[in-house]
């Protein structure tokens, strides 16, 4: 489509008549994806996304479903900034991230999304503070700024008694709370969450449920993949992956709400 840097599509402030995808671009989407594809070429080329055009509204709550192998991890970590689509466009808070040099994505990445992994992905000698506290080292954040946010972020999800344990000394759901608070500390507004709960027993599953919905509440941008329907239930709608398409998205009536607070 039109050129895609300046990042200026005309600004009509009329709200009339969304034409079609081109009207609802720079407005309430937190992510859009137009026509991307991902192919990997290891041998035989593989289609991992092949076409995928989807919007995903600011401050919406989504789950993302399908088999293993057709292309969800490859989606966020397309929109996380972890890679880059083979063809097409990700849009990223109104920004065209697949259009950005390599350092701008770092920037992207580093203040505007927060990424959580179903292994969590902390680093095994830091602390639970200093794990949380290393993007804001990247952000330039003076060391007493740090490790107060960090403590206020473990505070958040229940763990300011275990700020001076490292992953070893956690349970995974409290390894998985840490991750979750390394993943807030630079402050984003969209979470990317790649089967958060797969390592988790379902009580412990729930409770990371409780703190999305609270970020949900709070406003964020979630999009979570999962294989498990009950998790994708806590979700206002779900899109479904297929052999790197969307087969389609279907609308969660009354999402699962988390009763339970935190321990
Ligand atoms: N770095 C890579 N190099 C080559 N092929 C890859 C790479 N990453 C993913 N693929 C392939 O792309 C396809 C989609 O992979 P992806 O990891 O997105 O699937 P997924 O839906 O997340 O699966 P799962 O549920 O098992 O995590 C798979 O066929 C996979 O083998
Ligand atoms: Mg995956």
């Amino acid at each position: 489509m039109a050129a895609s840097d300046s990042g200026g599509s005309d600004a009509t402030s009329d709200r009339g008549e969304a034409t079609d995808r081109e009207e609802t671009t720079d407005r309430g989407n937190a992510v859009e994806l137009r026509n991307v594809r991902k192919t990997y070429y290891l041998g035989e080329p593989v289609h991992a996304l092949d076409g995928v055009d989807v919007s995903i509204p600011r401050g919406s709550y989504t789950a993302v479903m399908g088999p293993s192998g057709s292309g969800k991890s490859t989606l966020l970590n397309l929109i996380g900034c972890l890679d880059t689509p083979t063809e097409g466009e990700v849009w990223v808070n109104d920004r065209e991230v697949s259009a950005l040099s390599q350092r701008e994505r770092t920037e992207v990445r580093g203040e505007e999304v927060g990424f959580v992994f179903q292994t969590f992905n902390l680093m095994p000698k830091l602390t639970a503070a200093e794990n949380v506290s290393l993007p804001l080292v990247f952000g330039g954040v003076d060391k007493n700024e740090r490790r107060k946010r960090a403590r206020e972020l473990l505070e958040d999800v229940g763990l300011g008694d275990r700020v001076g344990h490292r992953p070893n000394e956690l349970s995974g759901g409290q390894r998985q709370r840490v991750a979750i608070a390394r993943a807030l500390a630079a402050d984003p507004s969209i979470i990317l969450a790649d089967e958060p709960t797969g390592n988790l027993d379902q009580e412990t599953g729930e409770q990371i449920m409780g703190l999305f919905q609270r970020l949900h509440d709070e406003g964020n941008t979630i999009l979570m993949v999962t294989h498990e329907r009950p998790i994708a239930e806590h979700a206002e709608r779900v899109i479904h992956v297929l052999d790197g398409t969307v087969e389609r998205i279907e609308e969660i009536e009354s999402p699962r709400r988390v009763e339970t607070e935190l321990v």
